[in-house]
């Protein structure tokens, strides 16, 4: 079966892609290499032997995606990820984030209702969730309104592909709400690759431990928290990867209950700023050069997951550790270093 992965080259996409693959799934990929390189292709060859068919395209251009959908008809499902995703930028640039994730959203969604069949799964965040008032977060929990265009466009889209399945009985979504994605295959073929300053914790944390950056800046240690720092629920890519692997066999099996389905993906477990470095010192052997300053603004305090539906209903559970993703993180880290 064909199923097109856009922004396959992306962080969560090519791990996504690995996983596809291993399950005997036929890909291709769009990607725009606007955050990513086609390099990427052979760390996925060199985990799973096979390379996966690659179009560099802007999903942007309509009549380009046209073409792309005329030319593979057999495309079956559609694990969607291409977007920005740059929270500060979006509060600059509103009109990229909607042009780039609600315009071409849009896009796949008409071809995709043409189809008699076709299976969707879109990349949502628990940022639709902002400062829950209940943890653990569990999907009933009021959608908050959006503290940035970013976050918009993962509502919004959320609401865009409900409204199309309402009406398009062909067409089956789920969409995954992460929370926050870590780490790096086991192999270190494939990894997170921030270009510029990373905005994540993670990626900075590591940046930090390989000699690339000078110090971390923890946001803040005056939040209502155990001990002040914000609180997580990260989540290893790789568990997060076969997630979506799951949940197009739910939509392909037709074992969804209903056409448009969300659940979250975390580990259920929080941990803070403080645990997460102290997770770094000792997966690494390192000490990590880090000062508290202020709040970042629009932070929120405090997110993890409730995953009873994630479990229960798709049979998908976390398997790895924090101190597992971020021994991965770290050995991609020096990896790409070395
Ligand atoms: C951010 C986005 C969220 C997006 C997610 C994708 C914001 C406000 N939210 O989530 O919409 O879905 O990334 O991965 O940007 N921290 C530091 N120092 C740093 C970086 C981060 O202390 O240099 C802290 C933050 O204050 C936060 C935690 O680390 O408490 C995690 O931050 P980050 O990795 O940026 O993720 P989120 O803010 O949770």
């Amino acid at each position: 079966m064909k199923i097109l992965v856009t922004g396959g080259l992306g962080f969560i996409g090519s791990h996504t892609v690995v996983e596809l693959q291993n399950e005997g799934f036929d890909v291709v990929i769009i990607d725009d290499c606007s955050n990513s390189t086609e390099n990427v292709l052979d760390g996925i060859v060199a985990i799973t032997g096979k390379r996966p068919l690659f179009e560099k395209l802007d999903l942007k251009e309509k009549s380009k995606v046209e073409d792309f959908f005329k030319r593979h008809s057999d495309v079956v499902g559609v694990i969607h990820f291409a977007a920005s995703k740059a929270v500060g930028e979006s509060v600059e640039k509103p009109l990229l984030y909607y042009e780039n994730n609600i315009g071409t959203l849009v896009y796949l969604l008409k071809e995709l209702s043409q189809k008699n069949n076709a299976s969707f799964i879109f990349s949502s965040s628990c940022t639709v969730y902002g400062q829950a008032d209940q943890m653990p977060i569990t999907e009933d929990a009021p959608v908050k309104p959006a503290e940035s265009p970013y976050g918009n466009t993962k509502q919004m889209g959320e609401e865009i592909i409900a409204d199309t399945c309402k009406v398009t009985p062909g067409l089956n979504a789920i969409a995954l709400r992460y929370f926050n994605p870590m780490g790096a295959h086991p192999s270190t073929e494939i990894g997170e690759l921030p270009i510029g300053v990373p905005q994540n914790l993670v990626p900075f944390i590591t940046q930090t431990g390989a000699g690339l950056r000078e110090q971390l800046s923890v946001f803040g240690d005056d939040y209502p928290t155990e001990d002040g720092t914000c609180v997580r629920d990260y989540i290893y890519v790789v568990d997060l990867a076969k997630a979506h692997v799951i949940a197009l066999k739910r939509l392909l099996e037709n074992k969804n209950s209903d056409n448009y389905e969300v659940f979250n993906v975390g580990t259920g477990k929080g941990s803070s700023v403080l645990e997460v470095i102290q997770s770094f010192e000792k997966v690494s052997g390192k000490k990590l050069n880090y000062k508290i300053v202020d709040r970042r603004p629009g932070d929120i305090t405090t997110a993890y997951a409730d995953t009873t539906k994630a479990n229960e209903v798709l049979g998908w559970k976390s398997a790895y550790s924090l101190d597992e993703a971020m021994k991965s993180a770290w050995d991609w880290e020096q990896k790409i270093r070395s």
